[in-house]
């Protein structure tokens, strides 16, 4: 009963925001993201009936807390699906820094339930393995796919219909690049669950951020089809900015962003004038994800490091979660 699964996390080129069912994961917009080589979680189950209860360890270290209650909530929903019992021993390994907006629940979920699932024997369909992650992390339901994914946000009440696909394999596109500018790797003091209820619950522009998503939406899904760079960056750039005017204007406001965020916006936007292709968008963290191409990387890194920006992580499209016989115990 012990399995291991690798997922990639994934960047949203058009966000998620906001829940209209909490307990279930529901969203109020559909979302576009890239799956990303290279922001990996490898993670080991074991369920035993030795076990006296959930276990979780991250990067080595034993886990209490918000972190572990998210863990065994997860496992708690998987093991009433398939109808089991026993506990579970949980290890999982970030090649990233977690909790700094690079996206790591996305990750995180998306491989303790492929190797949760696995372990307790079953091998659903990579839907509704996409409906279980998206329970314990909505942007986890994007990773269980590769390459470019879009999360239907769906109408059923009870979210039969709330799943990812994939829109293209990550093939499809092999010279697109994000550069992540890590600006400060600090646990952020509001972590996104909270910071889209508040927002869902106080932001006077909310209504606004969803009646602007199913455009941005039709643009991202026909950017990416034509491999259109420059409709893809201004819209996921435009997309970021909507979505931070709604955490901005929440009660209290909520503001991800510090010196080193807007000093990198600004170089993008100045690379930009000069003829560039990059883009920035962000989520809700301080750190600048650029979206470029392969060509322009070299180019692109170099002015970042000069602005100071010592830490750049680079991404090319990446695979889906998948299982793995390296275990991690
Ligand atoms: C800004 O998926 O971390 O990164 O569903 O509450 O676990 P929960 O939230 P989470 O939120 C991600 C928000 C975002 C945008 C995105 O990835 O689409």
């Amino acid at each position: 009963m012990k399995a291991t699964a690798i997922a990639n996390a994934n960047i949203a080129l058009v966000k998620y925001w906001g829940k209209r069912n909490e307990k279930l994961i529901l969203p109020h917009n559909s979302s576009i993201s890239v799956t990303l080589d290279g922001l990996k979680t490898t993670t080991t189950v074991e369920f035993s009936k030795n076990f006296h209860k959930d276990e979780f360890k991250l990067n080595g270290e034993k886990k209490s807390g918000e972190e572990a209650k998210k863990v065994s909530g997860h496992l708690a929903l998987i093991r009433k699906m398939f109808r089991k019992k026993e506990f579970c021993r949980v290890e999982s390994q970030n090649n990233f820094p977690s909790s700094t907006g690079l996206a790591s629940s996305s990750s995180a979920f998306a491989a303790l339930t492929l190797a949760s699932v696995s372990a307790l024997g079953f091998n659903p369909k990579p839907k509704e393995l996409s409906i279980i992650a998206r329970q314990g992390s909505g942007s986890a339901s994007r990773s269980i796919f590769g390459g470019f994914v879009e999360w239907k946000k769906g109408f059923q009440a009870g979210g039969s219909d709330s799943y990812a696909s994939e829109l293209y394999p990550k093939e499809h596109w092999p010279d697109f690049r994000i550069l992540a500018c890590i600006v400060s790797e600090k646990e952020k003091k509001v972590k996104s669950r909270a910071g889209m209820k508040q927002t869902v619950e106080t932001s006077p522009f909310y209504r606004a951020w969803l009646s602007a998503v199913e455009e941005d939406l039709r643009k991202t899904r026909k950017a990416i089809k034509e491999k259109n760079l420059e409709l893809l960056g201004k819209t996921a750039e435009l997309n970021c900015l909507k979505m931070h005017a709604t955490m901005i204007t929440t009660t209290p406001s909520i503001v991800y962003w510090q010196d080193g965020t807007l000093k990198a916006m600004a170089a993008v936007w100045q690379m930009r004038e000069s003829g560039a292709k990059a883009f920035f968008t962000m989520d809700a963290g301080p750190q600048v994800k650029i979206i470029c191409l392969e060509k322009d990387t070299q180019k692109i890194k170099q002015r970042m490091s000069e602005e100071g920006f010592e830490k750049i992580i680079e991404s090319k499209p990446g695979e889906g979660a998948v299982l793995s016989n390296k275990h991690l115990f």
